[in-house]
């Protein structure tokens, strides 16, 4: 199939690429050789910037799928580690495979102890995804042998380093901000485990791992793990196009990750439970975020891709209840949530807009329960989302057709003018 194309009275067909599901793809590849015309989609709202085969979301559906498999089962039946398998291999793994890749990730789970030292340069009050992006950035200058892009060996061993050292350097980084002792990881305990002992547990005492809590957190980090080409995944690829190493591109997506439009809004959308307080103060809130006179919007909603139902959003909102059951916490933050999504969803700005809950909404309450502060929300997002980025890196570096992400401009500023020397300006 072809699609024509014309400018000015003058035609050419470009190839319509058909993927496995979801909509084709018009490949304009030829269309500035041919017409000397660029395309204009500010945001990417039309544009394909890759050909994936690791995640699939039917947004007017809510549907997401990793390597085919929908989120819900994985989210109810997996484990973190079998979705980071996943998305790195293409398949689940059987017993071996999965038993060798736990041994492999575990092997890895220690930093480079001269990496300590980098902690104590920051302010204690740093936030953490501060400390986040200058630490996974440095670890390309720790380990060196990792970091040929193009021997593929070495960029296996760096996907398992990144996987296995993001619960250390994360949980590092809360220690720094309470005054604590960093914890050495333990390789006997489960990846999640292993990452709450590191930010909750103390030398003094063992830690008691709570399998609530622990299952909780597994969940949230599988519900985060991949989303195909977001802000940040595309921030990954970009900085990879160039042939950066893949430390220097994942603190790239971290950096991105971290704007309260996309990570960032965990954070912010329980800072804004809680500033609502109490379900009585909802419509206030729900006018200004209708209002557009006021840069007000309701955090945890919307989204670029769903215009229904975020399939995260409903894993989660379902675990809050049973977290805080679990726990004994009462918190009126989700009470709150409730009432606000109920309130949104009848009212017509919402629904004309297709605006409903996303991964965002939930998450901090499950989280604030757990007793991680909201600065740190993000950071476990980016703990996550590393074996997306990093999953999504390496198909971009066995891409043939990979080339150097290079967008054009519509260009409006001034046309050519002449130098004036600075004692003739006016
Ligand atoms: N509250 C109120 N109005 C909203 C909201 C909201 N949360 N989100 C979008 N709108 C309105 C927006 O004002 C616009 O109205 P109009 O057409 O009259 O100008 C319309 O809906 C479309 O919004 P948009 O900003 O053009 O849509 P987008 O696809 O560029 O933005 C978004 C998507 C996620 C950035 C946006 O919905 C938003 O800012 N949401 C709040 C932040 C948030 O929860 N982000 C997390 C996203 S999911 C996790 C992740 O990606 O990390």
């Amino acid at each position: 199939m072809t699609a024509t194309i014309s400018v000015n009275g003058s035609s050419a067909d470009y190839p319509v690429h058909a993927g496995s599901v979801g909509p084709e793809v018009i490949d304009i590849r030829k269309l500035y050789g041919n017409t000397g015309r660029f395309t204009y989609d500010p945001g990417f709202t039309s544009t394909a910037s890759c050909e994936s085969k690791i995640t699939y979301i039917d947004g007017d559906q809510g549907v997401l799928l990793h390597r085919g498999y929908p989120i819900e089962q994985l989210a109810e039946q997996s484990s973190f580690l079998e979705v980071a398998y996943l998305l790195l291999n293409g398949d689940l793994p059987n017993q071996q495979e999965h038993d060798e890749f736990k041994y492999l990730i575990t092997r890895h789970t220690m930093v480079h102890e001269q990496l300590a030292t980098f902690y104590r340069g920051f302010r204690r009050d740093a936030h953490p995804m501060a400390i986040m992006c200058g630490v996974v950035g440095a670890l390309s200058a720790f380990y060196h042998d990792s970091t040929d892009i193009h021997d593929p060996k070495q960029r296996t061993i760096a996907c398992h380093r990144l996987i296995a050292k993001m619960p250390t350097i994360a949980a590092m980084a809360y220690k720094y901000s309470v005054g604590q002792p960093f914890l050495y990881p333990d390789n006997s305990l489960s990846y999640t485990g292993n990452f709450l002992r590191m930010t909750f547990g103390v030398p003094a005492e063992p830690y008691v791992i709570n399998p609530v809590v622990e299952d909780a957190l597994d969940k949230i980090f599988i519900l985060h793990a991949d989303h195909e080409q977001n802000a940040s995944t595309s921030t990954v690829r970009l900085a990879g196009s160039s042939g950066a190493n893949p430390f220097a591109c994942i603190a790239a997506g971290i950096a991105c990750l971290w704007g309260p439009a996309h990570g960032g809004a965990n954070e912010a959308a329980l800072e804004m439970l809680r500033e609502i307080g109490r379900p009585e103060r909802i419509p206030e809130y729900v006018a200004r975020a209708k209002n557009k006179d006021d840069p007000f919007r309701l955090m945890g909603f919307g989204h670029r891709v769903y215009k229904n139902y975020d399939p995260r959003a409903k894993v989660l909102g379902a675990a809050a209840t049973k977290v805080l059951d679990t726990l004994g916490i009462s918190d009126p933050v989700l009470d709150t949530a409730r009432e606000l999504e109920r309130v949104a969803l009848s009212d017509d700005y919402f629904i004309e807009k297709k605006l409903y809950p996303n991964v965002d909404f939930y998450s901090g309450i499950i989280l604030s329960a757990i007793g991680f502060p909201t600065s740190m929300f993000t950071a476990l997002f980016a703990l996550a989302r590393t074996t997306g980025w990093i999953a999504q890196w390496t198909e971009m570096m066995e891409d043939q057709d990979q080339k150097i992400g290079r967008p054009r401009q519509l260009y409006t500023g001034h046309g050519p003018r002449d130098y004036v020397p600075l004692a003739q300006r006016g």
